[in-house]
């Protein structure tokens, strides 16, 4: 990675100026739940999914009324800026394997019936432990979701479930449906980690997973490898048909 790509990510959100709205009808998620991902040494996370969501929606990837699915939805950052995205036609489903995000958000967002919650019992030793090791598929319609957004999912995942994650994507996804997701991505296989805190895979892997499911490459951008922001150093969007 070059340094003029490193700092890409950053430069590219710092250029888009939106205003958070605040919703008054959905409370935000207290304060011990947030801290769970995003420790007080991360930038401001909700600021930059509103960043991040303007970001995909200049680049054509969200739809108004298209149906999102966030996988590892965590405590809904991008869920919040998404309710001003979508019209009534619009969908949202997210997904998480900590149990206390998803009854936090399904309360919350009771109010809102275009968005919906549901928890997946998945081992994760940081997340989740004492989960199912194997995976048997969303219960979601086929060729159902316009847009997936996976950020630093994949981080904190290991390769089975990254493969069987992407055959079920493979199967939920519309035939011009797009995949965002962020990750790690090294070409020194000395700094190759696999913990559930954070996994930094080779590039080559991630190239030959989307070639064995057939997904192309349409855009891409680096961020930063140190921890000092919410979002993982590189952003990928695939287009999954
Ligand atoms: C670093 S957080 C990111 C959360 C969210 N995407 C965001 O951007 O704020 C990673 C999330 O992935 C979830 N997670 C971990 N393993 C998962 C799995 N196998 N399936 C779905 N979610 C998972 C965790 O519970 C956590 O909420």
């Amino acid at each position: 990675m070059t340094s003029q790509e490193t700092n890409q990510n950053q430069e590219m959100l710092n250029a888009i100026e939106v205003e958070p709205v605040v919703c008054s009808d959905i409370p935000m998620a207290p304060s011990n739940l947030v801290s769970l991902i995003q420790p007080s040494v991360l930038a401001d996370g909700r600021k930059q999914a509103w960043q991040q969501l303007e970001l995909l929606r200049q680049k054509g990837i969200l739809k108004p009324d298209g149906t999102i699915f966030d996988l590892g939805c965590g405590y809904g950052r991008m869920a919040y800026p998404l309710r001003s995205y979508l019209n009534n036609k619009g969908r949202y489903i997210g997904y998480d394997v900590f149990g206390p995000f998803i009854d936090f958000l399904s309360s919350a967002f009771a109010v809102d019936k275009r968005f919906s919650f549901f928890h997946i019992n998945i081992n994760n030793e940081q997340y989740n432990q004492g989960g199912q090791a194997t995976f048997c598929g969303w219960p979601i319609a086929d060729r159902s979701v316009d847009t997936t957004v996976a950020v630093s999912l994949f981080t904190h995942i290991d390769t089975v479930i990254t493969a069987a994650y992407f055959n079920e994507l493979k199967r939920i996804m519309k035939p011009d449906g797009m995949l965002f997701m962020q990750m790690y991505r090294t070409n020194n296989p000395e700094l190759v980690t696999e913990t559930a805190f954070r996994t930094v895979r080779l590039e080559q892997f991630w190239l030959n997973l989307f070639d064995q499911f057939g997904c192309e490459i349409v855009d891409q951008w680096s961020g930063d490898m140190a921890l000092n922001m919410f979002h993982d150093a590189w952003n990928v969007i695939l287009k999954m048909g």
